[in-house]
């Protein structure tokens, strides 16, 4: 009896996964500001800016109906026309309607992709650092993500060779990447993304592309994984480009094969993706002039850090191709980021998340800035660091 009711109160072992420690970076800038400080924030991965007007018009015009019923489980109709266009549109790839399945941001696709492509006890190939979620909804489901360790040598992602090497050590069933990446900023290069994906179709590994940041490139253009296979597993989101996070609305292109398993997932899991979001997000597409001059904010910060952030002392990061985050190796200053972090947030007023919430073995030495806030807010930081450094 007593060892039934213990039980009955312990969580799952699939559900331990770790916490996301800029929350309590979060937390700590939220005290100061509740004294009456001042915190720049560059720790959330978020646009400061409103979903397009188009499509926050089309959401009062629906409510105004006040018809917001279920859906298709895979998503309706308009919505997954206009996404299909919009991959001739932006990178002269035919993709069929059919084959978009509307998801309730990009997390659920993960959730979905996942359960569809593998066994529990399969290992998917992950770059490290990385976004933990990919981790984190594998080990809940009972899969394993297998860290690549990714560094300058390799390009910031993740090779044909360390791919093989990893597959040969003990099998894979699958790879995720994802151009441009959270929290590096880096991005892949078409050829290396298209060997990538021949080589791991050759090996029988899936292959999944994370584009929730494509839109958001200023090195070069992003390509879809969509242009190399048709097998591929391309998962997006209207999140970030569109600015629209907290309406939670995604997509995935999927494979033929793979179709009927999603939308019966996604028939029991959710029934349907939130209404009003996708009538919202059909409606993103005829905002992108407005979303253009969010991205033009973007490159004005990015600016502004790649060219300050060395005067102020930070003068080691990666190459900050998209997105919008700048991955800074602060090992001169200390190997502790968590500490780092936590007393720059103190000290100069400026919050950033530590490293170690995406590479446990070498983000004890790095700091992911996020610069999706305000040019003003990029130079008080600049200016913060600076006199917190010297
Ligand atoms: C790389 C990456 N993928 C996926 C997501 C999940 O975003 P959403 O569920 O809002 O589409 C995020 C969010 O920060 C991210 O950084």
């Amino acid at each position: 009896m007593l060892d039934q009711a213990r039980r009955a109160l312990i969580a799952s072992s699939r559900s331990d996964v770790p916490p996301f420690i800029v929350m309590d970076v979060m937390a700590a800038a939220a005290r100061i500001e509740a004294r009456g400080g001042r915190v720049v924030h560059m720790e959330v991965g978020q646009p400061a800016a409103s979903a397009p007007k188009t499509a926050r018009e089309a959401a009062k015009a629906a409510l105004d109906l006040g018809d917001i019923g279920y859906t298709q489980a895979l998503g309706i109709p308009p919505l997954r026309q206009r996404i299909a266009r919009h991959y001739g549109e932006t990178y002269g790839v035919a993709v069929e309607a059919e084959r978009v399945v509307v998801t309730t941001g990009s997390s659920a696709g993960f959730i979905l992709a996942f359960l569809a492509l593998f066994e529990p006890g399969d290992r998917v190939a992950l770059a490290s650092p990385g976004y933990p979620p990919y981790r984190h909804i594998l080990t809940a489901l009972g899969c394993e993500g297998v860290p690549i360790e990714i560094s300058a040598a390799t390009n910031w992602s993740i090779t044909v060779d360390a791919l093989l090497a990893a597959h040969r050590e003990k099998p894979l069933q699958g790879v995720l990447v994802a151009s441009p990446a959270n929290p590096t900023g880096t991005m892949m290069r078409a050829e290396a993304l298209a060997e990538l994906i021949a080589a791991a179709e050759t090996q029988g590994i899936r292959f999944i592309s994370d584009e929730i940041y494509h839109g958001l490139d200023y090195a070069f253009p992003a390509a879809t994984a969509a242009k190399f296979s048709a097998q591929a597993v391309i998962i997006n989101s209207f999140s970030k480009y569109f600015c629209m996070t907290g309406w939670r609305v995604g997509w995935m292109v999927l494979p033929d094969a793979l179709l009927r398993a999603v939308e019966r997932l996604q028939q029991n899991l959710s029934i349907s993706v939130p209404t009003l979001s996708q009538i919202a997000a059909a409606a993103a597409f005829d905002g992108r002039a407005e979303m253009e001059a969010v991205k033009h904010g973007y490159e004005e910060n990015r600016r502004i850090l790649v060219e300050g952030l060395p005067r102020a002392g930070l003068d080691k990061f990666l190459p900050v191709d998209g997105a919008f985050y700048l991955y800074a190796d602060v090992s001169r200053f200390s190997r502790d980021s968590l500490d780092f972090a936590k007393r720059m947030l103190e000290e100069a007023g400026v919050a950033a998340t530590p490293g170690i919430d995406f590479d446990p073995v070498h983000g004890k030495e790095f700091l992911r800035f996020s610069y999706a806030g305000s040019a003003a807010d990029m130079r008080e930081a600049v200016e913060r660091i600076g006199a917190w450094l010297r």
